[in-house]
């Protein structure tokens, strides 16, 4: 296991005076430190060292990769999984600080807590208690503080005295109110609660962030927690993230006694609060609160690891006070962690749509928390290795093989992965596992990317095969067919499946033998008549002449959307100059290379999925069939006479003039560059109503917003 290092070392000897020996130390040394500081400050809320001092170490580090660039090898920081967010948010000190719960785990933990209040308040046996009792969310727990009724600061825990100013993301959560509403509001209201993500937009977060070779997140609140820690207010918009409310900091005027009161209040101001949430006036309500909670809790949307009891009187509480940083008058009831011992018996890797390769284990069947689980998520290669830094909760250090005995759990009841490895049990001939370097379903290469930006080697390894794997093929076929690549009207996703099923299509070239090869057996299929076949077979045919940029963008090339597949058609003009190019890339020649480098939205990262594409003899092969059946239009070339051109362009909001694609044909045909996201670079902000944080933006970094009026008077 990676040994803990929380003190920072500094080395003086200058990077570019290291010896190779010294330099293969440090860099280890090195990887290991910042790796624990990332965890710390990533997923523990504990960081140990000032971001200043942090910077230093990954500087060096980098420095020293600079210097032996073979140091980047599997074992190197750059490999981690996903890139980290930006670090430093500005710190608010909590005007009541936010404390936690004491834990429950058996009945007579809840007996005994009863019983402590009683005898603190000296009530009588016969006295009743009513407690709220309500789901314990297991998300991040967030004070929001309201002056006159705005919302001003929103903070995360922390160390429970300071926490990190979130502001500018907790504004785009909907369930957050930015104005609380009702009259009579005290000028100062801090309301407190939970930021959580559901379990199902979670398992689709991770599916996005796999596709896209980023940080794939253990569990909902991981993930809740790293799109919160976003630097860009707007990816956390993109992030679904809900609220509950059920607690408050500072306020100037209490409106209720209880905490049912509160609740109720925090509800009239606009907030949502747990509908799950009870009144309860005996131990044995609390237990069985406790028992139906935990029944419903793997169909919940959300996750809980427990339930919590608070005393309703508010003054009670007051009486009950803390004990060092718990209330008295509250504890968490926790549920007890589902988890179970199996063994590892096999690895399986699936491809999914881009080629990605996911590692899967397969179990001796094991029944935790109620079902049985036989596939545990492995996450990716690092992951396995033991040194995939996000790939919580596994230890860290340990790799995974087969046959090892594994401690597995459902991580927030919804997917079951590995905690530990029991190593004792390994067996003497388990062999570090080796992930495969070519398909399992096709036999190309399968590659792992570099990230141009942060240097990080992809967590994913993906298949390069392309068109002609099988797993990846249809997915490829659909993105051929679709709007904005060949256009064909009639060959949706499901005709696309139907045909592939029935071995008609297997590559894009196919479709341009459909009509010869297949007409009369189409014709025999449910659903299709004269006209319809018809109809098909004349959109295949409107398609036989195509523009470049489309038909680059068809290939299905990583990295190569719309924007990048124009650039390469107007940068080369003409199919064969950019098929040629694309071959020299591939065979990594200087020049051309260079040459590609050069184009508008091309960079390493392009280049390198170029290369990984058209180094595929099946690929190039399945490209050649391709262009036998299609005349490929040579580029129009930009206009630059425009008062847009070479422009940087953002349309937000949603437009009544003209539909989006349209915005952005036009303006891509006046020579503009269409970008998705707001930076000091835009020139302009094109806005219609309902414009939210872009428009924003733009005004932060003063760049001109335009109405859909100006901006047609702007190019007419
Ligand atoms: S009350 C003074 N109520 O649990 C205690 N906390 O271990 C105020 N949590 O940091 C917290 N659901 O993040 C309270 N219904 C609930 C909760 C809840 C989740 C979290 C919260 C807190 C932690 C305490």
């Amino acid at each position: 296991m990676a040994k803990k290092i929380t003190k920072v070392r500094t080395d003086k000897t200058p990077v570019e005076l290291l010896t190779r020996k010294q330099a293969d130390a440090e860099h280890a040394r090195l990887g290991q430190e910042i790796a624990g500081h990332d965890k710390r400050y990533y997923q523990l809320d504990a960081p140990s060292v000032s971001d200043a001092e942090y910077d230093e170490l990954r500087k060096r580090y980098n420095a020293i990769e600079a210097r032996f660039p073979d140091l980047k090898t599997l074992d190197s920081l750059s490999m981690k999984v996903g890139a980290a967010p930006a670090r430093g948010f500005a710190k608010v000190r909590h005007a009541v600080p936010m404390l936690s719960l004491d834990n429950a785990f058996a009945d007579e933990d809840v007996v005994d807590f009863v019983g402590r209040i009683r005898r603190f308040l000296r009530l009588a046996e016969d006295e009743p208690i009513a407690f709220s009792a309500e789901p314990k969310i297991d998300g991040l727990s967030m004070s929001l503080r309201y002056e006159n009724g705005e919302l001003v600061t929103a903070a995360t825990r922390g160390d429970g005295q300071e926490g990190e100013d979130v502001t500018a993301n907790i504004r785009t959560i909907k369930e957050v109110p930015q104005k609380l509403k009702g009259r009579n509001l005290p000028p100062v209201v801090e309301v407190r609660g939970e930021v959580y993500m559901t379990k199902a937009d979670f398992l689709k977060l991770n599916e996005r962030q796999k596709e896209a070779g980023a940080q794939i997140f253990a569990n909902p609140r991981n993930s809740a927690a790293g799109s919160l820690r976003q630097k860009d207010p707007s990816i956390t918009a993109s992030r679904p993230l809900g609220f509950f409310a059920y607690a408050w900091g500072e306020i100037s005027e209490m409106p209720a006694d209880t905490q049912s009161g509160m609740i109720k209040w925090f509800e009239h101001c606009g907030f949502t609060t747990n509908p799950l949430t009870k009144m309860c006036r005996s131990v044995e309500e609390l237990i069985a609160f406790h028992r139906k909670i935990g029944e419903q809790r793997s169909g919940l949307d959300y996750d809980i690891d427990g339930v919590v009891y608070k005393v309703d009187r508010i003054d009670w509480q007051g009486r009950l006070g803390f004990v060092s940083r718990t209330p008295r008058w509250a504890i968490a009831h926790k549920f007890p962690a589902e988890q179970a011992t199996t063994t590892l018996i096999g690895i399986d890797i699936q491809v999914g749509r881009t080629g990605a390769l996911t590692p899967v284990g397969k179990l001796e069947p094991v029944g935790v928390g109620g079902v049985i689980v036989q596939n545990v998520t492995l996450h990716n290669e690092d992951y396995i290795k033991g040194i995939g830094g996000d790939g919580e909760p596994l230890r860290e250090g340990r790799d995974i093989r087969i046959g090892d005995t594994v401690i597995i759990q459902r991580a927030g009841d919804v997917i079951p992965q590995v905690v530990d490895v029991v190593l004792d049990k390994r067996p003497k001939s388990a062999k570090p596992y080796k992930f495969p370097t070519e398909c399992p379903v096709c036999g190309s290469e399968a590659v792992r990317e570099h990230d141009a930006d942060t240097g990080r080697l992809d967590a994913v390894r993906r298949c390069t095969g392309g068109f002609i794997c099988r797993a990846q093929a249809v997915e490829h076929l659909k993105l051929f067919a679709s709007r904005r690549a060949f256009d064909i009207d009639g060959l949706g996703e499901k005709q696309i499946e139907l045909f592939h099923e029935k071995g008609w299509l297997k590559e894009p070239a196919d479709i341009f033998s459909l009509e010869r090869k297949h007409r009369k057996e189409l014709l025999e299929e449910e659903g299709y008549g004269e006209t319809s076949v018809r109809n098909l077979f004349a959109a295949i045919d409107a398609r036989r002449e195509i523009a470049l940029d489309r038909v680059i963008y068809a290939l299905g090339i990583r990295h190569v959307g719309e924007t990048t597949a124009l650039s390469l058609a107007r940068g080369y003009g003409s199919w064969q100059a950019f098929h040629d190019a694309a071959l020299k890339v591939a065979k990594g020649d200087g020049e051309a290379i260079a040459d590609m480098d050069a184009l508008d939205q091309i960079g390493d990262t392009v280049i390198e999925a170029v290369t990984d594409y058209f180094k595929e003899k099946r690929n190039l092969a399945a490209v050649e069939r391709l262009v036998k059946q299609v005349k490929v239009l040579d580029a129009e070339k930009p206009k630059t006479d425009s008062k847009v051109a070479g422009k940087t362009v953002v349309f937000t909001g949603s437009l009544e003039k003209f539909t989006r694609d349209e915005a952005k044909a036009t303006a891509e045909r006046l020579g503009a560059k269409v970008s998705g996201s707001v930076s000091k670079k835009t020139d302009y902000v094109v806005a219609g109503p309902g414009a939210g944080s872009k428009l924003a933006e733009a005004q932060k970094h003063g760049v001109t917003v335009l109405s859909e009026d100006e901006w047609l008077k702007l190019i007419s």
